[in-house]
């Protein structure tokens, strides 16, 4: 029961548990702020939702979270866990109801096992330090994940985790062979305990669902040493609409080893595009590719660079070249107010679709950043089977878009403006993206498509949550709400898109 009295009583319930001693900080602790604010990404979802945690645990060993979720129980707290803080709508940091964070930031080692190719990597790491770590092993051992560094691997592995190695390598979700989860019971699983039905679920159906995953097993994946980045920018022309239409037929054809994603931002009421690529392998082997395959884009020696797999990750970050990968071990990622969506493409658009959409990114009153990513699929993606893991976007998909509208402080007074284009532009996209359902992707987070209504009736929560849930996992949706049934029927670690119970 909520009183004014919680946080002290939650501290001394988590006190008390096996003598726990656990770091905890409530509102009256000085460093509370500090470790509220740390790593949060969007500080739009923060204005909506007005509750602070009752408190906020940094635990740096199972029986800690064990007696979070057993005080939880007791006062009826949501427990929302934080690794690297990116979730687009700021689930794992707000909530509209009571709750507790749970921060695993003490939970961030990673040991890797050259010989096997293989890591184990706790979940409070971000994709920086294993990327780090996995360079500091060797040059030829690699990790096919997002292409932002700060994101924690808790979140991103339980979404699938999709980067510029996709169409080589696939999901990162695709490479984990093993996981520690903590159930809402407290015990401890791994594979071979939680059984291979929740071992699926972990892996694409999204954060916050099944249990408090503390570490995950990845095989890692072998790289040349030379590997050949590129970014090729234009301005808008009468050209480029031409270019980016022959884009959808080329890229997801292309060998696998390349991966050409295209950016189109507006500012000030200018469309640039850029077509920004990794290809595993020389440029030789590249030119070659590009001068047979997509000549429209006159790529020359000259917009070639040649570096390490790691160097590339720094490239894919924007850091200049030659900085020390010892950046990937920052932790800390300037916030500020978005939103984003998501889409897949099954049918090339037209001319005239893409003619439409850049006129929309040039109107003059945009924010500083009004931007689509195209990223093209084939390659491994289409070879593994829809039903293989929850993320069901395989097959069939000619590229993802990402789009995003990013504001500063200042421009908050026209967040609504804002949030009125991104759904204009989303109807825009109804006639050129996937249908029945219209996908999107979960680790794209969007509250847009629905939210959990709890009622006493588990048969409209499920027909309400089918809504969006189709669209994340489509046929998945149906496995993951039986998994969520059998592990945790008391629907304790949820969220407004967590999987509902039946
Ligand atoms: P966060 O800590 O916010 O967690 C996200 C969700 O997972 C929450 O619901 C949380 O409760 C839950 N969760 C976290 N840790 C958990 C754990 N240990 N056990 C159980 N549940 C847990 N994606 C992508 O595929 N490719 C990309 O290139 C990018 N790029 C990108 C750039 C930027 C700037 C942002 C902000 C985001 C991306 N993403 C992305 C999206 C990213 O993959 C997605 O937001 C992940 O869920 C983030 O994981 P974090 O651990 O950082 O988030």
């Amino acid at each position: 029961k909520i009183s004014a009295n919680t946080s002290d009583d939650f501290v001394t319930c988590i006190q008390s548990y096996n003598n726990s001693d656990g770091s905890i900080y409530t509102p009256e602790n000085s460093s509370f702020s500090t470790l509220l604010q740390s790593m949060v990404q969007n500080f739009r979802a923060q204005t909506e939702a007005p509750l602070k945690p009752i408190a906020i645990l940094t635990p740096s060993h199972e029986t800690e979270m064990q007696a979070a979720i057993h005080c939880s129980k007791i006062f009826g707290l949501q427990i929302r866990v934080r690794s690297g803080g990116h979730d687009f709508e700021g689930l794992s940091y707000l909530s509209h109801v009571p709750f507790v964070i749970i921060n695993l930031v003490n939970l961030r080692s990673i040991s890797i096992d050259t010989e096997k190719k293989t890591a184990w990597v706790e979940a409070g790491a971000i994709l920086g330090e294993l990327y780090h770590a996995i360079a500091m092993k060797s040059p030829t051992l690699a990790f096919p994940t997002g292409t932002c560094p700060t994101i924690g691997v808790g979140g991103h592995f339980s979404g699938g985790g999709f980067g510029m190695m996709s169409r080589k390598f696939a999901l990162s979700a695709d490479h984990v062979i093993d996981a520690k989860i903590i159930s809402y019971e407290g015990q401890v699983l791994d594979r071979k305990s939680m059984g291979e039905d929740l071992f699926w679920a972990i892996r694409g159906g999204g954060g916050g669902s099944f249990g408090i995953v503390t570490s995950w097993k990845i095989e890692l994946v072998t790289v040349p040493e030379t590997v050949t980045v590129f970014n090729v920018s234009r301005t808008l022309d009468d050209d480029t609409a031409e270019l980016v239409h022959k884009w959808q037929y080329v890229a997801p054809k292309l060998d696998e080893n390349l991966f050409i994603r295209i950016f189109i931002d507006g500012i000030n009421g200018t469309v640039h595009t850029s077509f920004k690529s990794l290809f595993i392998g020389g440029a030789n082997d590249l030119l070659n590719i590009m001068q047979k395959s997509f000549p429209e884009l006159g790529l020359t020696k000259a917009d070639c660079v040649e570096m390490t797999w790691i160097e590339s990750v720094l490239y894919m970050a924007n850091y200049p070249r030659g900085e020390s990968i010892d950046v990937l071990l920052n932790r800390e990622y300037a916030g500020t107010y978005f939103k984003v969506k998501s889409d897949f493409v099954t049918h090339p658009i037209s001319v005239d679709g893409l003619e439409g959409l850049f006129e929309m990114l040039q109107e003059e009153d945009l924010p500083y950043y009004a931007g689509l990513q195209f990223s093209p699929y084939g390659g491994k993606m289409e070879e593994i089977s829809e039903s293989s893991l929850p993320f069901p976007h395989r097959a069939g998909i000619v590229f993802m878009i990402e789009t995003a509208l990013m504001w500063s402080e200042a421009d908050t007074v026209n967040a609504d403006r804002y949030m009125s284009w991104i759904n204009n532009y989303y109807k825009y996209m109804t006639t050129y993206v996937s249908k029945s359902p219209r996908r999107a992707y979960v680790n794209y987070r969007d509250l847009d498509l629905g939210v959990n209504k709890y009622t006493k009736s588990s048969t409209s929560n499920y027909m309400e949550a089918k809504k969006w849930g189709m669209q994340y996992f489509n046929n998945n949706f149906q496995r993951l709400v039986h998994v969520k049934s059998k592990v945790d029927p008391t629907n304790f670690f949820r969220h407004e898109q967590s999987i509902p119970p039946f």
